[in-house]
């Protein structure tokens, strides 16, 4: 399998470039970003890009994958609705309207949240944006698409969140993790757990276009 990662500085595409890269199924990855990632691997190759709202300058590079894992992302905090859309929803669509044109047999994986509003009209702004990414990716001519919705991350392999706040929230809620899996089982998965499940579907498929922390075990028992 040959893969495309959109986010691979953050936390969970961390976890995806690491596994795509302890997988022997998967021959190579390109990661591509605004800044390199730290990692160096001869299955890597990366794209430093500096217009996320438009790809036309590197569009001849970004054919002939088999997967994309489209983890950008960006929390909500402190953003107006358009400032949230701009990143959620523009940058999202302007990278999948590309690769679903030059790659027709193209798996595409995008990381949403639990709680993504797939009617558009609820309350909660950032729920109706990926709702709104969502639904629009899903009208896009990709061989499949599926949307993934975790709730709470726990990192491993030493891997830490681009983001202050969110590295902030893991080392305090991080050493109770064990308790999390315990009382929250449904809401809760890893980084590996959650990378590998994702591989695991770009590989096989799933029979629901939406997956949850809850399904994430399940497609790995599934094998
Ligand atoms: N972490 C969680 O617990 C969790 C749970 C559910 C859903 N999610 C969702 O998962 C997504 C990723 O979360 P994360 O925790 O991995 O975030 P993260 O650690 O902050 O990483 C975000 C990634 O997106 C890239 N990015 C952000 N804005 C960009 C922009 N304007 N242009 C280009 N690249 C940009 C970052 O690149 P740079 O390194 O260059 O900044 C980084 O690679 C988000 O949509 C988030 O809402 C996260």
């Amino acid at each position: 399998m040959k893969a495309i990662l959109f986010g691979a500085t953050g936390m969970i595409g961390q976890g995806v470039l690491r596994e795509c890269l302890l997988d022997p199924e998967v021959e190579s990855v390109v990661a591509v970003g605004r800044r390199e990632t730290v990692t160096r691997h001869e299955k890597l190759r990366e794209i430093v890009h500096r217009d996320f709202f438009d790809f036309s300058s590197i569009e001849g590079e970004l054919s002939g994958f088999d997967a994309c894992f489209f983890c950008l992302g960006v929390s909500s905090a402190g953003m107006s609705e358009a400032e949230y859309r701009r990143v959620t929803y523009d940058i999202t669509m302007a990278a999948a309207r590309v690769l679903a044109k030059q790659n027709p047999g193209m798996t595409l994986l995008y990381i949403s949240g639990a709680g993504t509003d797939s009617t558009e009209r609820g309350r909660t702004m950032w729920a109706r944006v990926k709702g709104a990414t969502e639904n629009a990716l899903l009208r896009l001519p990709f061989k499949a698409a599926y949307m993934i919705r975790p709730a709470y991350i726990q990192p491993l392999d030493g891997i830490v969140s681009s983001t202050k706040w969110t590295r902030v929230l893991y080392a305090v809620m991080g050493p109770l993790y064990p308790l999390w899996k315990t009382l929250f089982p449904k809401y809760v998965t890893t980084t590996r757990e959650l990378a590998r499940a994702m591989i695991q579907v770009a590989k096989h498929g799933a029979s629901n276009p939406i997956l949850e922390s809850a399904d994430f075990a399940e497609v790995l028992r599934a094998g």
